[in-house]
């Protein structure tokens, strides 16, 4: 191959390495045992020669490896995964990587693991697994885990771009929820569904469902019965979940999040936790990840599962095939994506422009 392009992990499929080496790429892929990579151990992994790079959301993809990568001759960076918050997109502009992500490939099954979280905190999925497990069913209660009904009650959504807008979907359309949503943009198709399902309960002789776009995320926060959130990790995201919102939540609100951790203060929601009892979380994203607060750990309210929302095959072996398309885009000058800089969309209609 003439082009050299690494991948940080082992990827699902082999598709992805098929499209590379198809057109003139050699592919290295990296078999180090530990998980996360550090920026000496990609440095290393560079050498002096390399056309592109698909890398992971656990790497700090910055100044120096985008220095590094460009002075090895590359000009392509792709994360394999839609978030990017990892990726220091201004230093690689200023060396002249394009970066990319994969949108689109893992918006259902995201929107599915938020679901599952949001039915399996309601229906305390998890400590009933765990009461059976320990030999502590002794006959049937009419106390005995007693959850929460999600038909008629409100499912809040903040940030609702691609998989905020499924996930809602979901559990309207799964669940008969009424929706309130916040969101900078508006959510035109989302709405113009609620709508649509609401008339045809109605026209069923069903109650209908309702929408409301939130005015500030407080209202969101104050009424929705379920709460996920799917916003970008950013400078104006992080700990946007912290102890004063948390005080405004439903007492026996449900709190889902697989978008990144430190959206939410993960300390002031253990003391949150310790304090509501009837309050219960779905988390899929830690702010120390791979760590959880202390405490957190501990909680029967919460629901904890290692970052695994776009884990499907289907959806991995897509992300894989993107990472590597969004790459081979670059290094062959496919006339493809408008902005030279910039191989992927980094944002839905829906989301702001990255700061
Ligand atoms: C996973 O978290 C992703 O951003 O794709
Ligand atoms: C009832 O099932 C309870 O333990 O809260």
């Amino acid at each position: 191959g003439k082009y050299r392009v690494i991948s940080t992990k082992p990827m699902p499929g082999t598709r992805w390495i098929r499209l590379l080496t198809d057109q003139d790429c050699r592919v290295e892929i990296c078999t180090e045992k530990k998980t996360i990579l550090s920026v000496e151990d990609i440095l290393a992994l560079l050498g002096d020669k390399c056309d592109g790079v698909i890398g992971q959301l656990t790497e700090d993809w910055g100044e120096v490896l985008f220095s590094a990568l460009r002075r090895a001759g590359g000009t392509a960076f792709s994360n394999m995964a839609v978030g990017y918050n990892n990726v220091d997109v201004n230093a690689a502009a200023k060396y002249g990587v394009a970066v990319g992500n994969t949108p689109g490939v893992l918006t259902e099954t995201t929107a599915e693991l938020a679901a599952s979280l949001s039915l399996a905190a309601s229906r305390r999925i998890v400590e009933a697994d765990q009461f059976m497990r320990a030999g502590l069913y002794d006959g049937w209660l009419p106390h005995l885990f007693v959850g929460n009904l999600l038909k008629g009650q409100t499912v809040g959504v903040i940030g609702a771009g691609r998989i905020g807008s499924a996930y809602a979907r979901m559990m309207i359309e799964g669940f008969k929820m009424n929706l309130i949503y916040y969101d900078l943009y508006q959510a035109t198709r989302l709405e113009k569904f609620v709508t649509a399902y609401g008339q045809f309960l109605k026209a069923s002789g069903e109650q209908p469902v309702t929408w409301k776009r939130a005015a500030t995320m407080e209202d969101v926060l104050r009424e929705a019965d379920v709460i996920s959130l799917h916003p970008v990790l950013d400078k104006t995201t992080y700990h946007l979940i912290n102890k004063d919102r948390l005080s405004i939540m439903k007492k026996d609100a449900i709190l889902v999040n697989c978008s990144r951790g430190p959206v939410i203060d993960e300390a002031a929601l253990v003391e949150h936790l310790k304090v509501n009892p009837m309050f219960r979380v779905g988390l899929d994203v830690f702010e120390d990840e791979p760590h959880m607060k202390p405490g957190l750990a501990e909680m029967k309210n919460a629901i904890v599962v290692p970052h695994i929302a776009s884990a499907s095959k289907w959806t991995r072996e897509g992300m894989a095939t993107l990472a590597a398309l969004n790459v081979l885009g670059k290094i062959k000058g496919y006339p493809v994506w408008s902005d030279p800089n910039r191989i992927e969309v980094f944002l839905d209609e829906n989301s702001p422009p990255p700061a």
